[in-house]
């Protein structure tokens, strides 16, 4: 993303602010893995999105209309010695130079220097309960106000939660976002690709996930959007399996939810295969109905439709196919109403997507589903699960966990499937594994 775009998004945030607020926005900490271990740096979306800036220990302030600068960055001081140990940092010269701060002011000094910004202004944006050390550390610099009042000092009255304004832009995404969506979902089909050639029975969850990473790396990044999920047989059924420590057994389904992050942006996709490249009779029974029903969600994915409808088509199609397969009795209409698909689909059929894997974005407005709009981007993931825990069904049906997931993006005219690059048809699945 370049620097140009971070500052539109400011400019776009702090018009829809107005004059006499501020928006306040902490870095999230680095967090510790065991001791002396932490897990890599990843910054908050929030705090990302705006500022750019990959660093620990940073604070970001906008105030529109102050004169002397309306972005403001608190960020760690350069130290040599510090660089030398743990990597390059921007200190205050970089947050200026490299990162568009108008002003930006040593770490250390937050103290001493934020809560004059927050002097005579009338509102402060600001997420409440994400970083608790810092809402304390907040409520303390107001408090300190509050007591110069005497002394002529106007203590902000407005609290405002920042997520509001904040989340409707992130939901709309721009060229520069969905290209960068476009290529990390690019990199993920590729991966989900090696991954499907790869797979023999024998092999082992994990070897399978380290091949997907090793994808990820050498086709440009090294992160992945969320923990891989590479479950056979019953631990397709498990919906958040991240163990991936068992042997995969050559008449079991491989159930794949894996995507890669580039440049802050996720892709998520699932693809379900047979462990040994040919599809059961059942496994393909069940697998069509819910290709059929995915099929069927994506077409709902058109500007003017509400966020529901793919759902909705979805449980259609997934009730019909169960039906049909003996799995549930009665009418569609009624097992809809008692919601006994639910035993085989308890998931619903996505969310948004972007710079979090579950993106931010309000479904609802007040209590109407939310209108699908030109740039949101959403996932279209229906499942089956089928455990052996249903001992009242055929055994046949036992441990067939399915999921096929796509990333979708609303355009003016429809839809597009940005991770058209992996195939999911079962004969296209089957030529791949045999090639
Ligand atoms: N990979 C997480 C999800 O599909 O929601
Ligand atoms: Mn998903
Ligand atoms: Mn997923």
């Amino acid at each position: 993303m370049n620097k140009q775009e971070f500052k539109s998004r400011r400019k776009h945030l702090m018009q829809m602010m107005g004059e006499n607020a501020v928006a306040i926005l902490p870095a999230a900490p680095m967090r510790i893995r065991n001791r002396d271990v932490e897990y890599a740096y990843r910054p908050d979306s929030d705090f990302y999105y705006l500022s750019g800036f990959p660093e620990p220990e940073a604070v970001a302030v906008l105030i529109p209309g102050r004169e002397h600068g309306e972005y403001i960055l608190f960020c760690r001081e350069r130290d040599p010695k510090t660089e030398t140990w743990t990597g390059r940092m921007a200190g205050q010269e970089g947050a200026v130079e490299n990162y568009g701060a108008d002003d930006s002011f040593p770490i250390e000094d937050i103290d001493d220097i934020l809560p004059g910004m927050l002097e005579n202004k009338q509102r402060v944006y600001y997420t409440m309960g994400t970083h608790p050390d810092f809402d304390q550390r907040l409520i303390g610099w107001v408090n300190r106000l509050r007591k110069q009042s005497r002394a002529g000092i106007h203590t902000p009255g407005e609290f405002v939660s920042l997520d509001h304004l904040l989340h409707d832009m992130r939901l709309i995404k721009s060229n520069h976002e969905i290209k960068a969506m476009r290529t990390a979902a690019q990199i993920s089909c590729e991966a989900h690709r090696v991954a499907m050639q790869m797979c023999k029975p024998g092999m082992y969850e994990y070897q399978i996930e380290g091949a997907i990473l090793n994808s990820f790396a050498q086709q440009g990044t090294r992160e992945s959007a969320y923990s891989s999920i590479v479950g056979g047989g019953a631990n397709g059924c498990v919906l958040h399996y991240t163990e991936n420590k068992d042997k995969l057994k050559a008449n079991d389904l491989l159930l794949i939810d894996a995507g890669a992050e580039y440049d802050y942006y996720a892709a998520d996709i699932s693809r379900t295969f047979p462990v040994n490249g040919k599809f059961s009779k059942a496994q393909r029974a069940l697998y069509e109905v819910v290709l059929d029903a995915q099929l069927a969600a994506i077409e709902k994915v058109q500007p003017g439709n509400h966020w529901n409808e793919p759902h909705e088509v979805a449980v259609d199609v997934i009730t019909d196919g169960l039906i049909k397969l003996g799995l549930l009795t009665g009418s569609k209409k009624k097992a809809i109403e008692e919601e006994s698909y639910k035993k085989f689909y308890m998931h619903r059929t996505g969310h948004w997507l972007g710079m979090d894997v579950h993106d931010v974005g309000d479904y609802k407005i007040e209590d109407e589903w939310r209108v699908f709009e030109p740039g949101m981007t959403l996932t279209v993931e229906p499942g089956l699960y089928i455990s052996d825990q249903h001992s009242d069904i055929d055994k046949k049906w036992h441990n067939i966990g399915i999921r096929i997931e796509d990333d979708v993006l609303v355009t003016n005219t429809g839809h597009e499937v940005l991770t058209d690059g992996i195939q999911k048809q079962p004969d296209d699945i089957e030529a791949i594994m045999a090639s």
